[in-house]
Parts: structure tokens; sequence; C-alpha cells
């Protein structure tokens, strides 16, 4: 059975059973600030567990993309080295939310697996909850009761708490669990040593591949557990190893999920798989770390320098450093692999295929960059091997830990480099070094949260954003939120008219206000589907009813800004062409910003016409048609443009400012007609990453201020060049007159700097038998002081020259030597003029024939002449 076909057969299984089958979410977790990517089927479920909203669907079942490389749940460092843990996985996954429970979950669960996929009931084992007397949790008799109807009693195991009681992260649901594992040694392995043992032991054939959660709990803040107001199924069957285990093979990386990769990895190497370990995990490294890098980036998730977007850089640099370092490719090359893998995922995650050639651009750019930054690391090591050398051969903790921070050598791969050098790493050193860091940054990110005090249980907030900017609310629930600098709070009302920060737009600001006090709403975000108004402080009457007021004047910006992005992405697809694509947006009060996907720079001419097509859509007062609860697949079908990495529900609301031309998905607040925009300005246009370009603009009397401003600036140009007409031709002609000016000025200097060179001929003493000219000049740069003193050696033989001049307010001193005195008689210009120096309280030197310094105290010139006789004298007598 290949892959495909198992993944079908897990869909086609549950939508028997009456179960809604949904499209993955996008990896990148947007409104949840406990957990940064999908890193489990369940995840994007969160709040339908927790009483939060509505579930769709009672059942509901799906292959979700999840990444478990940060937070609770991380197995980075194990990928490549072992056969069964990956960054990206799927999971498939089957959902009750408040409807069947264990009973149906475990009898589906063998059903499918032993029946439909057919494996071999003996090589299954099973582990129940046995119970945690800390937590007061019992053990799960009723998982063991329904196992013990299917399958032998000897094949059911006790787990504790670790391992069969399920936590997403520190808070959220959780519940008992009830594992089942395969075990896919040879017989004789088998034979061997008894499978039971294996279990959850780390071995690479003994595998975990479903878990069933019975969710029932809530973990707080205080590390509490609380009932959920129902009970649900949470399932999770990691599809690459159930495809190893129905394929037969002994690792993930063997089925046809990575073997295409893999192959095409090796033959680019020139290398074959499953010769040499340390290739291997390269190659598997890679394999598994494409897909992690090439789906997050399809999901909106640029790589960058902080939360998110770092880990995604971490990923592609490990992914980069294993195949520098143990398969020789010095050049980009990972890219390459997106279109395999896009062509491999079409029918299940077509998001990537659709973006292609823009993920693998963004991809090679990373990778450049990252192969530059390797090669400054060498180098660095490389000036500084004979440092190492005296420090007992040794790299200390602090450049090794450098080498990680700056240049993002991990450790190893510097001891690798420095066993290549016949040198040690301080690795306690490092140790010591990170550990400082860690804290540091532990630090600055503390944060404690409260619990949440619940005033009314069970409320979803009711949002009127849309229609009104004030409202009547009641608190429902609310907590603490304290860092090291501040304390806040979070506000969750019944109703509200406040925006919570989503989709590029702000969150509202204003007021609270009750009979008795007025609290300000600094800020609105979203957690979930919670709306959190960010406040300083609480209302003394928590249950007072509160007249909640947005600051009008503000969203009214916001709006303008907002229509106006609808509109400038729309002109941007019809100046540029259809692959400009949103890849990220702010829009505030002030300015609006558009990141679009496009490769090259918009040009001047570019930009002006986007402008004249938004203008005109303003000027054509075109009314808001807004549609809420549209199908999907219906909002589609008008055109709307859906962002990728943008998780959907199946009703949708709909933006449109003439069908014909901007038509959006979108849930931000806009403008009842354009012609509220008033005017549009573009302020500037730019790069912000490899094939993304932005463009800033702003609107109605802020557009106004900006045009204001430039025209005011002309004017004051105007008011200077004293003329109102032709302002660049009048500037152009200054420009040349001073070019002019500049010409008459370098001649004349040029001649005084002859009529000077003559008079200082005449000026040569005889010291010695050799021509000594020593003399304080007027010259304006350091260039003809320079030219002076080499027209002085062609007009002179056997010559000492001894300049000394102010220039730009600074003492400068020049001493030039004929060839025959550096080499017959020794003399040193580069020794003599450090020596006048010090008359300048400066210093510097040159060659031995020619040699400057520069210094700080003008007033010691005047003694440099003499000084400088003096000198030669003591000299030439040596
Ligand atoms: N949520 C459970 C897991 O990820 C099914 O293992």
């Amino acid at each position: 059975m290949n892959s495909a076909e198992i993944r079908q057969k897990f869909l086609d299984f549950f939508a028997q059973r009456q179960h809604q089958i949904v499209p993955s979410a996008p990896l990148v977790v947007k409104d949840d600030p406990t957990l940064m990517f999908i890193n489990s089927g369940m995840a994007p479920f969160k709040d339908y567990f927790l009483g939060n909203k509505p579930a769709p669907s009672k059942r509901i079942a799906d292959t979700q993309k999840c990444l478990r490389v940060s937070g609770k749940h991380n197995d980075l460092e194990e990928v490549g080295y072992d056969t069964y843990h990956h960054t990206m996985f799927e999971m498939l996954g089957n959902w009750s939310f408040g409807d069947y429970f264990k009973k149906e979950a475990l009898t589906w669960s063998w059903e499918l697996l032993t029946e439909v996929y057919q494996l071999p009931k003996d090589r299954l084992y099973v582990s129940v909850f046995q119970g945690d007397d800390s937590e007061n949790l019992p053990m799960d008799q009723e998982a063991y009761d329904i196992w013990k109807s299917m399958i032998a009693e000897g094949r059911i195991l006790m787990g504790n708490k670790k391992d069969n009681f399920w936590e997403m992260g520190d808070t959220g649901p959780c519940g008992p669990c009830s594992e089942i594992h395969v075990d896919l040694r040879t017989e004789e392995e088998r034979a061997q040593v008894d499978g039971k043992t294996l279990v959850n032991a780390d071995h690479p054939q003994v595998v975990e591949i479903w878990n069933n959660v019975f969710m029932e709990f809530n973990r707080l803040a205080d590390g509490s557990l609380v009932k959920l107001p129902a009970q649900h199924v949470d399932t999770g069957m990691g599809f690459e190893r159930l495809c190893m285990a129905i394929q037969g093979k002994r690792s993930n990386y063997d089925t046809d999920v990575f073997q295409p990769l893999i192959q095409f990895i090796a033959k680019e190497a020139g290398v074959m798989y499953g010769e040499n370990e340390k290739v291997d995990i390269a190659i598997r490294v890679m394999a598994d770390h494409i897909r992690a890098i090439a789906f997050a980036i399809s999901d909106g998730q640029l790589p960058s320098n902080n939360k998110a977007g770092y880990v995604i850089r971490r990923i592609l640099r490990r992914a980069v450093r294993y195949s520098f370092t143990f398969l020789d490719f010095k050049k980009p090359f990972l890219y390459k692999l997106a279109a395999m893998l896009a062509d491999q995922m079409e029918n299940v995650f077509p998001e990537l295929k659709a973006q292609l050639s823009f993920v693998q651009r963004v991809i090679e750019e990373e990778e450049n960059a990252f192969l530059r930054t390797l090669e400054n690391g060498l180098k660095r090591l490389d000036a500084l091997e004979a440092k190492f050398k005296e420090n007992n051969n040794t790299i200390d903790g602090k450049t090794a830990f450098e080498l990680y921070d700056t240049f993002g050598f991990p450790l190893d791969l510097t001891a690798l480099i420095a066993r290549e050098k016949g040198l040690k790493v301080d690795e306690a050193g490092f140790g010591v070094e990170m550990e400082q860091q860690k804290n540091r940054s532990r630090n600055a990110s503390a944060q404690e949260q409260s619990d949440w005090v619940i005033i009314q249980p069970d409320v979803e907030t009711e949002f009127l954003g849309y229609e009104h900017d004030v409202a009547d609310s009641h608190i429902v629930r609310y907590r603490q939120v304290k860092t090291k600098n501040k304390s806040e709070f979070h506000i969750v009302l019944d109703r509200t008219p406040f925006y919570a920060e989503s989709g590029g737009q702000v969150g509202d600001t204003g007021y609270l206000i009750s009979d008795s006090e007025q609290i300000e709403v600094l800020d609105t975000k979203k957690e979930n589907d919670l709306i959190l108004h960010i406040t300083s402080k609480l209302p003394q009457n928590i249950e007072a009813t509160f007249r909640s007021e947005v600051d009008f004047e503000r969203r009214n910006l916001i709006r303008k800004n907002h229509s106006a992005t609808h509109l400038l992405h729309a002109a941007l697809r019809k100046v540029l062409g259809e692959h400009v694509q949103q890849k990220g947006s702010l829009v505030n009060e002030k300015v609006l910003r558009f990141d679009f996907s496009h490769f090259s720079k918009v040009t001047d001419e570019q930009l002006r016409e986007v402008e004249t097509i938004v203008n005109e859509r303003v000027r054509q007062a075109i009314p808001l048609e807004e549609q809420r609860n549209v199908p999907i697949a219906q909002a589609k079908e008008m055109g709307a443009m859906a962002l990728f990495g943008e998780k959907y529900g199946e009703f949708v609301r709909v933006i449109a400012f003439d069908r014909d031309h901007s038509v959006e998905l979108c849930g931000g607040t806009h403008v009842y007609n354009t012609g509220e925009i008033g005017y549009f300005k573009i302020l500037s246009e730019s790069s912000v990453a490899a094939g993304v370009r932005r463009i800033e603009a702003t609107t109605a009397g802020s557009a106004e201020e900006y045009m204001q401003q430039q025209l005011n600036e002309l004017n004051a140009v105007r008011e200077v060049l004293g003329t109102h007409s032709n302002i660049s031709g009048a500037v152009q002609k200054l420009q040349e007159d001073n070019k002019a000016l500049q010409k008459q000025l370098e001649q004349f200097e040029l001649k005084q700097l002859t009529s000077l060179k003559e008079s200082l001929v005449q000026k040569a003493q005889s010291i010695d038998g050799v021509n000594f000219v020593a003399e304080k000049v007027d010259v304006s740069t350091s260039d003809y002081l320079k030219k002076l003193a080499f027209d002085m050696r062609q007009a002179l033989d056997n010559l000492v020259l001894v300049l000394a001049a102010e220039i730009d307010g600074k003492p400068q001193i020049a001493v030039m030597l004929s060839d025959n005195l550096v080499a017959d008689r020794k003399l040193n210009a580069s020794q003599m003029v450090r020596e006048l120096a010090k008359e300048i309280k400066g210093g510097g030197g040159g060659q031995p024939f020619y040699a400057t310094a520069g210094g700080k105290d003008s007033a010691g010139l005047q003694a440099v002449p003499g000084k400088a006789a003096e000198l030669v004298k003591l000299l030439m007598n040596n």
C-alpha cells in the first residue's frame, strides 16, 4: 500500500463513521501565545475542548501538518540520528467533541489497524493509564476492559503519567491516554527479546503509532487540573510511522514518503544512501528538514531573526550545516528539493505547489546568506588559529560561543573543524557562556500569568465592531499578566465593539466606562477566539455594566487604511501581474504597509500607475459590499483572494469594492464607501526578504499632510533659487556652474603649486652634501601636499624634503627622500616623520622614501622645519 492510499483509507474509514473531513490548519499559530507551531492534530481545536467555542461538527477527522521543534514537544535534535522522529510530520486524527468516548475510539482504532491495514495482532501492544496518586487520578479501568475484549491480556501494559497522560503544553486540555505500539523486528529478534520490554524504551523498531487521548481536564497555570465541561476524544497517529509499519520497513525514511527525496539527494551528492552512517544522517536531516522549511514558508512564515521565523531559520541552517560538512554541498541545494516535495504532496497540501517559485527563492536566498556566514566563521577560526595553539591547542569557550551565536556554528561543527586542525574545544567554557545567555533571555522574557477568574461561565463574546463603536457590556472573565517591567490585565466582555488585532489590522483602543469609573483600554488582542481588552488596572466593581467605547477617530483612520490596502493589492496585481500575493500587512491609524511576492524592484513608473488606479477607485466612491457567513467555496467562486497560511472556517466574511475589482476574505473593519479614503499616496517601496517587496502608503489627512510637507520643501527651494518656473532646470544650471568653478579653482591651485615648488627649490640648503628643504607651506588638500612632494623629488637630486601644513584645521607633515639617500645613507622617511610628528602631537608612517603624519596640535607646525634641520644633521653625522 503506498502512502497516498494509506492516508486516504484513514480518512475514508472515519468519513464512513460520520466524521467531517477537514483540511489541515496552517503550521504556524497566530493567535495563541502558548504555542508557536501546530504540534499535534488537536491544537487547531483547542477552543472546542475548552468550551470556548462550539465545534462545527461533533465528529471530525483529518491529516494535520505538525512541527515539534519548540516548547513542550521538541524533537529537533533527534532528527536524522534516529529513524522515526521528524520536524514536520503528518498526524492522522479523529475527534469526538462531547460525542463518542472510549469504547468507540478504541474499537475503531483496533478495527482500522488490524482489519483495514491488516497489521498482525501479535505485533501490537497497547498501554493504559495506571493512575497517579500525587494528583489523585485513578487507573483507567474502562480502557483496560475495552482492550481486554479485543486483545490478549498480556499485550496490555500499564503506563505512568509521563507516557499515559497527555498534555498539550504547560497549560491547556489534557487527559489519560491509551497508546498503540507496533513491534517491527524480525522473527529472530522477536524470539530473543520479549517485545513488551521494549515498549516506550526508545527502540527504533518498537514504536508508538497511535495515541487515543480522553480529554477530561484543563491544566491551569497554577498547575492544578479542573474538569472540562464535557468529555472528548483526541487521537493522533503518526502517518510516517504508520507507513513504515504497513510497508514493512525498518525506518520511516525507507518508505515512499522519504525515499524519492533521499535518492535525489544521494545522487546529487554522488554518494549511496546506507553505506556511511554520517552521510546517512546528513541525508536524513535534509530530507526531513526541507519538509518543515517548505511548508512553513508556504504557510506564510518567512525565516527571520525572531520567534517562529527564527525557528525556521535554525532548521534551515541545521540542514545546510549537515550537507555542507558531510555531503560537501558548498552551494545552495536544499531549494532544489522543494519541487519534488511539491509534486509529491500536491493532492494533500496544494499550498506548496501553488507558491513553488516563491518558496524556492526564499530558501535559496537563505542558503546563500548562511553559506556566506559559514565561510566567514571558518575565516575567523583560521585567523585565530595561532592564538588557539598558544592556548594549549584549545578553542576557548568564549570563541566557541561567539561562533555559535554570531556565525550559527553549533558546538559539534566547531569541534569537527577543531579536530581537523588538531585542536580541542573547551566545551565546559562553552556551556557556561550558553547558560549565561539563557539566563539573560529568561530574565528578559519571564512572564507570570494568572489563571482566568471567571465571572460568568460559558459566555461566547458577541463582536459588534462591524456596526458599532459603542456597546453595553459586562465582564465575563479576567486575568493578570506580570512581566519584569509591567503588569496588565486581560478583560473579556460578553459583547464588544473592540476589534482585536488580526489580519494585519491593529487592535482598537478606547474606554470601559461605568457609573463610577473609567478604565482605559490600551490595546485589544486575540487569543484563539477570545477577545482580550488590555488595561493597566481592573475596575473596582467587576460586575457593573460598562459602556465600552472605541476611540472612534483612530478607528476611522484605520478603516481608511485597511480599505486602501485592498485597493492597493488589486492595483498591484493589475500592474505587476497575478503572481502578486499578499505576504504580510500592517494597518494602523498612520500608515498601511503591504508585503507581497514580486521578484524585482517596482519601478517609479509602476508605482505611479498603481497610485493612479487606487486614486481613481477612491474618486469613484465605490460602496462597500460586505457579506458574512459565506460558504468558503462560494467565496472562492466569487474570486475572493484567500491568503496562504491563514486559517479560514467553513463560513467566511467577504469584502468587495466592485466585484470585478477587489474581492477579499477579510475580518477587518472598512469604509462604507471608497470616497472616504480621500487620497492615497505611496511613501516608499523596498525589499524585505528574497522575493518579497514592501510598499508603505498613507491615506486621507496623513496623505494630505505628507503632500503639503513635500510642497513646503519645494517652495523653500524656490525661494532660495529665486525662481518659480523650471526649478529642475535652475538646479541643474547651479550644479553645472559649480562644476565649472571647481575646475577653475583646481587650475588656479595647480599654478600656485608650481610657483611654490619653484620658490622651495630656491630655498634648498646644503647640509653635509644633501639638498635640504624644510618649510611650512600653504596648500588646501593632502593630495596637493603629496603632489608638491613628488614634484620636488623630480626637481632636485639628493633631496631631504620636509613639508608642514595645516589642512582643514589639522596639522600634517610629509617627508620625501631621494632614493640614493635611502639606499646609501640609510635614511628612512617613516622614522623621520614619526620623530617630527612629536611636535604636532601625532604619529604616522609610510615607505622609506615617502611618509606622512597627522597630529592634533597645529601650533607645533612652526617648529618642524628647525627640528628637521637638527634631525638631518644628527642623522648625517651618524
Ligand atoms: N494529541 C495526542 C498526541 O499528539 C493524540 O499524541
